[in-house]
């Protein structure tokens, strides 16, 4: 395969082949492989209507060695399931879904950038509510589909501090609503306010908690983590999507022999710490320069704004060699695909 794949955005791009599977009369069908980028559904159907939808993101990685590692693609399909139980989706088992991503990637294992190019090749999930309904309520048929494409950084700086702003006229989700689970809705509430901090040069926003304002949720697509005093903090909070990044990084934060502190985060505390990030499988970690709370003007920096700090390098060393396979993996985080 022929790509520049030291240049790669992330952005769509065509593979050879995708896998899908079809629910039906209360169950899944055989995992079909198709090379057609479209997919015929009725008019009526509730994914379109109804937003009942859930999708995945995870990577594969080119290793020295040549071999394909996935990461984590069980944690994905459990999250998954999660996502399916909130909005009344039919469940994908967790070996459907593991076959399905496995399936995938060897099909287009061409794809999967070489190793050292910094890329990776970005496996999406989708599951979608086919069946017609036009009351609100559950469709009677699903389907299921992965499709993969390789991928640069999602924040066009790579591992570079990039500028946030504090996000307070729009929330991406409701306290006891859905933020907690990959769904569609979520991302669509989340559109407007990423591309107005875009368009005033930021790199994205940071939610804050939509009750009171005062704690931080996560920043765009990724999750907020803070370090000081050797310690990892990052928010719990109901509205906020589980990253399978931040859980790794905090292993890995424990295994440094630092500690690990999931709580709400106020705002204020933003002044506290010592270097502070966005992770995420997109994301990876994104060391995060400069806070900006534009309403308050308050402007809250993080070291020269130039260089990551040295517990955010250390870090996504140790999670960015674990998945190509130049750290041991000690957790048994990796697959090896034959
Ligand atoms: C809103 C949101 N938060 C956080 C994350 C990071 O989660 P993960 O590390 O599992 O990719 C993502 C991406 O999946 C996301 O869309």
């Amino acid at each position: 395969m022929n790509l520049d794949w030291k240049n790669l955005g992330f952005n769509i791009l065509k593979t050879d082949y995708n896998v899908r599977c079809v629910f039906k009369d209360g169950k899944w069908g055989e995992l079909e492989v198709s090379s057609e980028e479209y997919l015929p559904i009725h008019i009526g159907a509730t994914c379109l209507h109804y937003g009942q939808e859930s999708f995945e993101g995870l990577k594969a990685f080119s290793g020295q060695d040549g071999q394909t590692r996935l990461f984590r693609h069980e944690e994905n399909a459990r999250r998954m399931i999660k996502s399916a139980q909130g909005i009344l989706l039919a469940e994908v088992p967790v070996e459907l879904f593991m076959e399905a991503v496995e399936k995938v990637v060897v099909l287009n294992k061409h794809f999967v950038p070489p190793y050292g190019t910094g890329a990776s090749l970005y496996i999406r999930p989708l599951l979608i509510g086919t069946g017609p309904e036009v009351g609100v309520r559950a469709a009677k048929e699903y389907t299921f589909l992965i499709f993969v494409m390789p991928v640069g950084p999602y924040f066009k700086t790579g591992f570079k501090p990039v500028d946030m702003l504090i996000c307070r006229d729009h929330d991406r989700a409701a306290p006891l609503g859905t933020g907690h689970l990959k769904v569609g809705g979520n991302y669509a509430a989340s559109m407007g306010s990423i591309l107005e901090a875009h368009n005033k040069g930021y790199a994205s926003v940071v939610y804050l908690d939509a009750r009171e304002k005062k704690y931080i949720d996560e920043c765009g697509p990724a999750n907020f983590f803070g370090i000081k005093n050797n310690t990892y903090v990052t928010p719990k909070s109901h509205s906020i999507l589980p990253s399978i990044t931040n859980r790794s990084l905090q292993d890995l934060a424990l295994s440094m022999g630092m500690k690990v502190e999931v709580r709400p985060v106020e705002l204020e505390e933003l002044a506290t710490f010592e270097e502070v990030g966005a992770c995420g499988t997109a994301a990876v970690i994104t060391p995060i320069g400069k806070v900006v709370d534009e309403e308050k003007n308050i402007t809250y920096s993080f070291g020269d704004g130039i260089d990551p700090g040295p517990v955010t390098t250390k870090l996504y060393e140790t999670l960015v060699g674990i998945q190509n396979g130049d750290q041991d993996d000690s957790f048994g985080w990796t697959k090896i695909l034959d």
